[in-house]
């Protein structure tokens, strides 16, 4: 099992998309660890996108990020990491293919709706930067038996 930072941008929300995101975790059985509904401040901000300090697109990034509440999710699942990037497809909505979340709901580079951890590392950084550890809670989904064959969790 792994786990990974999903944040649903202040567009998605905006949108009204929340919603319909989520769902669409929940139905391929990615389970729900940890949420939390909240504004960004600009400290939290610039150390979540550190790697993207000196990029062009920054300054706006920060503050597209902190100008309206976000809802911010850990998600566990069989390679959650990897199986959400794909979800949420190609960074710019205009380039992300149909069937996507991005390719789907957006056409923006800036506004894509959604950020999700890109490796392991990331991920660890991410939740541990958003959630105390006693926030992530460990349950059971009364389907999980039927998502995964044992042969999965091997
Ligand atoms: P994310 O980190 O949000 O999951 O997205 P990503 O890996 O697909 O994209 P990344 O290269 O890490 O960029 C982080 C976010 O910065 C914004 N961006 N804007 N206007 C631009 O050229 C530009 N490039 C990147 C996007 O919001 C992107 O998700
Ligand atoms: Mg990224």
């Amino acid at each position: 099992m792994e786990r990974t930072l999903i944040i649903l941008k202040p567009d998605a929300v905006q949108r009204g998309l929340m919603g319909t995101i989520l769902t669409r975790f929940e139905s391929k059985g990615l389970k729900v660890a940890a949420a939390r509904f909240t504004k960004l401040d600009e400290s939290l901000l610039s150390q979540h996108y550190a790697e993207h300090k000196e990029r062009p697109f920054y300054a706006g990034l920060v503050r597209f990020m902190g100008e309206s509440p976000v809802l911010l999710l850990v998600l566990e699942g069989v390679e959650a990491i990897t199986v959400c990037r794909k979800m949420m497809g190609k960074t710019f909505g205009r380039d992300a293919e149909p069937g996507t979340i991005r390719g789907d709901f957006g056409v923006s580079r800036s506004y894509n709706l959604i950020h999700g951890s890109d490796s392991p590392e990331a991920a660890q950084r991410e939740i541990k930067l958003f959630f105390n550890a006693e926030d992530i809670v460990e349950w059971q989904p009364a389907g999980h038996t039927w998502v995964y064959d044992s042969e999965d969790l091997q």
